[in-house]
């Protein structure tokens, strides 16, 4: 079996080092809020490039507490993309504010620039980029359109760790960027985890609050919050992985430059690097008409694959009633053929050939 991800590999590469990262916390028997969160969030700050960086209990809670810190709440609209997880459009509607779709760029699957502002209302807040697939949204054209319409603007990095625009960090661009840790991120940890970075003092402060029952001081409530913290075990975790990220994504966009002139000579359409930042290939999602016999026989040969994503945000069930005068031609297309092929830094060359020799087997 050839899976989508080999975090066992992983995990056997850097096993000594884990193991003493975690079994430090397990003699310090200090596990929530402790040295290893405070460490890892100037860490992470610090590789990011921004003052601040607030740990938190999933990419789902990050996005959650972002939006609330940055005020956003009831009859707003936030701007936003179908083609994401549903987490995206999940944190919006937390806030009680509506989610806006605007369609996508087939090419590199990410927001069309272009058509944000043919979206905007009297009652836009926020545009909530994500960079998805790992690869950065061109964040000068958003902010050149938040800026103009005096809006905020709010990154989904849950993808993207690692990736950079002209050196500066995504999550680094925006009032706040959103983070995740799921097991199988570019930068991951053994369980759920999320952080958010923010160059704002005050939505800082407000984030220390929220993922920690509304409360500066023990005991002491200001508001009502949630318990929503980063512990010491995935803190210690994440800390190790940290200084191995850049490694990682270098090696993920090797195996993706393999793919791409290979599947390029197949007739497959790759995903496009646009040149505005370098793409961290979270995942690897490539285009083709024969979308559903390449997967078939993918399965059949017991290699990874997957659909990222096959249902658009405004076409699932819980939305599709509030969006049904939504039409979004380019992500509803690009749902019908897309598909995820394997991508993590451990992949071999012997890997990636068994991955292309099957799929030109399906299409041959
Ligand atoms: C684009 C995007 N946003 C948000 C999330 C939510 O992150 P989490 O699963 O950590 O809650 C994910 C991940 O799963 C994601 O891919």
């Amino acid at each position: 079996m050839l899976p989508m991800v080999d975090l066992k590999t992983q995990y056997q590469q850097l096993k000594s080092e884990i193991d003493t990262a975690i079994s430090q916390v397990l003699e310090s028997t200090q596990f929530i809020m402790g040295p290893q969160v405070r460490t890892f969030e100037q860490e992470a700050a610090q590789y990011l490039g921004v003052p601040y960086a607030v740990g938190c209990a999933s990419g789902t809670d990050a996005l959650h507490l972002a939006l609330r810190a940055a005020g956003i709440g009831p009859d707003d609209e936030v701007i936003t993309t179908p083609f994401t997880f549903i987490a995206t459009a999940e944190a919006i509607r937390y806030v009680g504010a509506k989610p806006v779709f605007v369609d996508i760029d087939p090419h590199t699957y990410n927001l069309a620039i272009d058509q944000i502002e043919a979206a905007i209302t009297p009652a836009t807040r926020a545009i909530l980029p994500v960079h998805l697939f790992g690869q950065p949204v061109d964040m000068a054209g958003v902010l050149a359109i938040s800026d103009a319409h005096d809006l905020l603007t709010i990154e989904d990095c849950a993808q993207s760790f690692g990736a950079d625009i002209d050196g500066r960090q995504t999550g680094s661009l925006s009032l706040a960027g959103c983070f995740s840790f799921f097991p199988s991120k570019n930068l991951g940890c053994y369980g759920d985890g999320g952080m958010v970075s923010t160059q704002s003092q005050s939505v800082y402060e407000r984030l220390l609050s929220l993922r920690n029952h509304g409360s500066s001081q023990r005991y002491h409530h200001q508001e009502i919050g949630y318990n929503s913290r980063l512990d010491e075990i995935q803190a210690a975790i994440l800390r190790v992985k940290l200084q191995h990220v850049d490694r990682f994504n270098q090696a993920r966009r090797r195996v993706a430059e393999r793919y791409r002139d290979a599947l390029t000579a197949m007739g497959i359409q790759v995903p496009l690097e646009d040149g505005i930042g370098t793409h961290v290939y979270h995942q690897y999602v490539a285009r083709s008409p024969q979308r559903d016999r390449i997967l078939a026989h993918l399965q059949k040969s017991q290699i990874g694959c997957a659909i990222y994503y096959p249902i658009p945000l405004h076409r699932q069930d819980v939305f599709a009633a509030d969006y049904a005068d939504t039409s979004l031609p380019v992500a509803e297309t690009v749902s019908k053929d897309c598909f995820a092929l394997p991508v993590f830094p451990e992949m071999t060359d012997t890997q990636i050939d068994t991955v292309l020799h099957a799929i030109e087997q399906a299409i041959g």
